[in-house]
């Protein structure tokens, strides 16, 4: 409870608050993070089979499939209480900006206001040719497929659910039973043609290799640079340019509060370790905050 107490002392002081989220605070609403062992996504699949623009452009229609099957998993899923702490912060500290990348909607939809999305969103898909928005469609199977480079502990049966849509006789991976119509993971989808100019529509996702959007990073870095606190909640700070932006806060003077049940390269920056779940210490930490 003491760690809980400093960090609530140093929040209590703050006038800028910076909350910088990964992968780990969605993992208590069921969505899997990245590279937790066994759980990670990535251990089901071949990042390169999946998220870069050279897949997308080889098998539109399997990179389609993919998210939007991780699309359709969120609407099943819901905030937790880490998500709900972040945005009751919001009113316990004079300013708040939430940093994120992660591309579901749960900040969106525990009542945080806007966001950056660092890494895109599941929710902004975009045409891939001229780049128009496109709206999130219901996403009809076109045929079933079998995602490449599904890891060894997966029959590719298991990862692509059979031909009835009613998934494998294991089931989706990820334990849920895909309903008929939504779209089973590792189905190929035609993705939709743009309105506009009729490329393919793509996910707003920032691919391996691509550039982060200009305008969130560049208000990221801003805002790191002017707090007085950073908490930054669920990421092993692996990945960069995102994983630059505890440090920079740290740089410029700021207190780095971590929120993270294992310890990561961000430690050493942090003046208190939380290691913790989200869901326990942001619900603690708020309520210390308040007493
Ligand atoms: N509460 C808090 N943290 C958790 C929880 C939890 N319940 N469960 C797991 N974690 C931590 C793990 O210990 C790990 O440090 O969340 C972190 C998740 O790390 P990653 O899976 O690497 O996810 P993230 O840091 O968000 O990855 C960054 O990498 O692949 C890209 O675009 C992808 O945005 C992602 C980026």
């Amino acid at each position: 409870m003491d760690r809980i107490r400093d960090a609530a002392t140093i929040l209590s002081q703050a006038k800028r608050v910076v909350v910088f989220t990964g992968a780990g605070i969605s993992a208590e609403s069921g969505v899997p993070t990245f590279r937790d062992a066994l759980t990670g996504l990535w251990e089901r699949f071949d990042a390169q089979a999946l998220a870069t623009p050279q897949a997308f452009a080889d098998d539109p229609a399997l990179v389609w499939g993919w998210y939007e099957w991780r699309r359709t998993q969120l609407l099943r899923v819901r905030p937790n209480p880490g998500h709900d702490a972040v945005a009751a912060l919001a009113g316990l500290v004079p300013t708040l900006t939430v940093i994120t990348q992660n591309v579901d909607d749960l900040h969106e939809r525990a009542g945080s206001v806007d966001p950056l999305h660092l890494h895109g969103s599941l929710f902004a898909p975009r045409c891939s040719v001229c780049a128009a928005p496109a709206s999130p469609v219901s996403p009809t199977v076109t045929s079933p497929g079998t995602a490449p480079g599904a890891s060894p502990g997966l029959s590719p049966e298991s990862a692509s659910g059979s031909g009835s849509g009613s998934g494998s006789a294991s089931g989706s991976p990820l334990g849920s039973t895909p309903t008929a119509g939504v779209a089973d993971e590792g189905r190929r989808i035609t993705p939709p043609a743009c309105e506009r100019c009729g490329g393919a529509i793509r996910p707003g996702v920032v691919w391996f290799g691509e550039a982060l959007p200009e305008d969130a990073l560049e208000t990221a870095v801003l805002a790191a640079s002017e707090c007085d606190v950073l908490l930054t909640v669920g990421t092993s700070g692996l990945v960069y340019p995102a994983a630059e932006i505890p440090r920079v806060a740290a740089r410029f003077g700021a207190a780095v509060i971590q929120v993270n049940p294992q310890a990561t390269p961000l430690d050493a920056l942090a003046v208190v370790n939380l290691h913790q779940s989200a869901a326990q210490a942001l619900p603690a930490l708020v309520e210390a905050l308040q007493s």
